[in-house]
């Protein structure tokens, strides 16, 4: 497996593909939502857990959001679209200050959970590469570091 951290010029947007559709074959709509959830819970416990929701009713729509975003590019069925819109991702993180550091943190809680993901390796690289291009869309600032001191 590699779980390569990619370091682009603040300002890029690289280009993308889509993670492999078989994703969902293997994992199911259920096992995505498990994924989705436990990065959350990671996240939640992370040195940017002030980014996200403390309080439980609202994390869990966090997951809902976001595992319905998953399911959806995986092929699956497009929860996302039909409860939230277009996904226009980049815009919606715009609220929060994502520094190229808390994209950081945020993958390596994806490492971890994908590390524990009993599906062929192939599957997980592929999603891995999906997450490493694309949560460079999400930096939205260049400016201080938002983790705790
Ligand atoms: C591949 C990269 C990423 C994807 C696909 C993704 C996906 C999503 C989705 C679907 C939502 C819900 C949006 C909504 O419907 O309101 C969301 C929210 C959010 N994301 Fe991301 N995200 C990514 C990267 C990141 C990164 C790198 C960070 C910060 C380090 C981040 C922080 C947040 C925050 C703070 C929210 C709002 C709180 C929440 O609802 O969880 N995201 N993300």
């Amino acid at each position: 497996m590699d779980f390569t951290i990619s370091q682009f010029e603040y300002g890029q947007r690289p280009p993308v593909s889509l993670p492999s559709t078989e994703i969902l074959e293997k994992l199911t709509e259920e096992g995505i939502r498990r994924m989705v959830s436990d990065h959350y819970d990671l996240l939640s416990r992370s040195e940017i857990r002030n980014l996200f929701p403390r309080i439980e009713e609202a994390l869990d729509k966090a997951k809902q959001r976001s595992s319905d975003f998953f399911i959806q590019i995986c092929g699956g069925h497009p929860y996302y679209n039909e409860n939230r819109g277009k996904p226009m991702l980049a815009k919606r993180h715009s609220p929060f200050k994502i520094t190229p550091e808390a994209r950081i943190v945020w993958l390596k809680c994806y490492q971890q959970v994908l590390m524990k993901l009993d599906i062929p390796e192939n599957l997980i690289q592929s999603f891995w590469n999906y997450l490493n291009v694309f949560s460079f869309w999400m930096v939205n600032t260049n400016e201080g570091r938002n983790l705790p001191k």
